[in-house]
């Protein structure tokens, strides 16, 4: 066994950590955590001397504070969930009730009107007036574009314009279960969506970061394959005849969408483009999360086409930030000041100068990459 091997695995570990413990998956994450503190013990002892050492003993200590908090939690959400909870703990997804989640709608996001425009024509008219789809309606759609850009939001948004159950699910949530029965939990799955559906409700799985699914571990052990062809298998059976009526909507999201596989896109019906803001789009960013904080603060003299103009390849969620971050400057200066909000307006000069220490995330090679796929495989009506 190679150093560089040890390094890497318990990289690879690490990750999925990380991955178990967004998505929820307390348990998985702290037996990854695990994992990955052993393997980069392993290699410390080894390889005293390298230039990474420190690197790796942060790791490690971050992540044995980070299974202590797991621990916690797990302990803590067992005692008070154990009479009421129904859901199975086990699940890789998460299901989430119209009322257990945040009620944005269509309106609550600026501008991606082509996206909502596409996302009615193919989901919202269709649960509405399914009578008047006698050629069946799209399954499974595929948002893809720059990160910060509204893809998850629209997801959620969507579910709440039809009041749909969500189910949402982290790729690499299922992956981890590679050790045990991902193949098993896909099915499930599917099986608890048409278990919801058949009562009625329209369900949308939501599958985020869904290049996840066809990332190469270095270890494939098989056990991904099989989760893949799980998924598409089921895919399939959602446009056969006997679900004509139920709807069960697939909406998958990606940055990455080259790196799905071409069985994969083509059970995608749609593939939209979720585009990074233009500069018009960026001054109404900034009108929308400014005018929210105008409740509180004064608000004086800001040039809105100057912030559009300044924050090109900035995304969305630079562009939250960037409001949080002076909200966040102004609170400090009357923290310590003392002062009352209405002592303190905000103005075009606070703006600038956060702007000018957030650099944008967007990458203008990608966006070329976006086109051209778009132009590709993109499915705009
Ligand atoms: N059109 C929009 N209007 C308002 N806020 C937006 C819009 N698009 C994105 N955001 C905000 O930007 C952040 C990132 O959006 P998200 O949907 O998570 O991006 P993605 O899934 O594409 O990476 C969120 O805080 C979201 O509220
Ligand atoms: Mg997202």
């Amino acid at each position: 066994m190679s150093l560089q091997y040890l390094a890497d695995k318990g990289m690879e570990y690490a990750k999925r950590a990380l991955a178990c413990d967004r998505g929820g998956d307390y348990e998985n994450a702290i037996k990854f955590y695990k994992l990955s503190i052993e393997l980069f013990t392993k290699y410390l002892a080894l390889y005293p001397e390298s230039p990474l050492s420190d690197f790796y003993k942060e790791l490690i200590s971050k992540y044995r504070d980070r299974i202590k908090v797991l621990e916690d939690k797990l302990e803590n959400s067992s005692k008070s969930t154990e009479s009421t909870s129904t859901q199975d703990s086990d699940m890789p997804f998460e299901v989430l009730m119209p009322n257990r989640r945040p009620n944005k709608t269509f309106s609550d996001l600026v501008d991606l009107d082509e996206v909502k425009k596409a996302l009615k024509r193919a989901v919202v008219y269709s649960v509405l007036n399914p009578s008047l789809y006698p050629l069946g309606w799209p399954r499974a759609i595929l948002l893809f574009g720059p990160p910060g850009c509204g893809k998850t939001e629209l997801a959620l948004a969507l579910s709440n314009e039809i009041n749909a159950t969500l189910i949402h699910v982290t790729p690499a949530t299922i992956m981890s279960k590679w050790l045990g029965d991902a193949e098993k939990n896909v099915k499930r799955l599917f099986e608890t969506a048409r278990k919801i559906s058949s009562s009625g409700t329209p369900v949308i799985i939501f599958i985020d970061e869904v290049d996840g699914l066809f990332q190469q571990y270095s270890t494939e052990v098989g056990g991904e394959k099989r989760v893949r062809n799980q998924f598409l298998i089921e895919m399939d059976g959602l446009s056969g005849k006997e679900h004509s009526n139920v709807h069960v909507f697939i909406i998958g999201a990606t940055n990455k969408p080259w790196a799905l596989d071409i069985g994969f896109i083509r059970r995608f019906e749609k593939r939209i483009l979720v585009p990074a803001p233009s500069k018009d789009v960026r001054k109404r960013l900034f009108e929308y999360y400014v005018s929210k904080l105008s409740k509180t603060y004064n608000i004086r003299d800001i040039n809105y086409d100057e912030l559009a103009e300044k924050t090109e390849y900035y995304s969305s969620a630079d562009i939250v930030a960037i409001v949080k971050e002076v909200q966040a400057d102004v609170v400090e200066e009357i923290s310590e000041r003392k002062i009352s909000p209405h002592e303190r307006p905000i103005t075009m000069s606070d703006f600038l100068r956060v702007i000018e220490r957030h650099r944008p995330s967007i990458d203008y090679s990608h966006l070329e990459a976006y086109r051209e796929w778009n132009k590709q495989y993109g499915t705009l009506e």
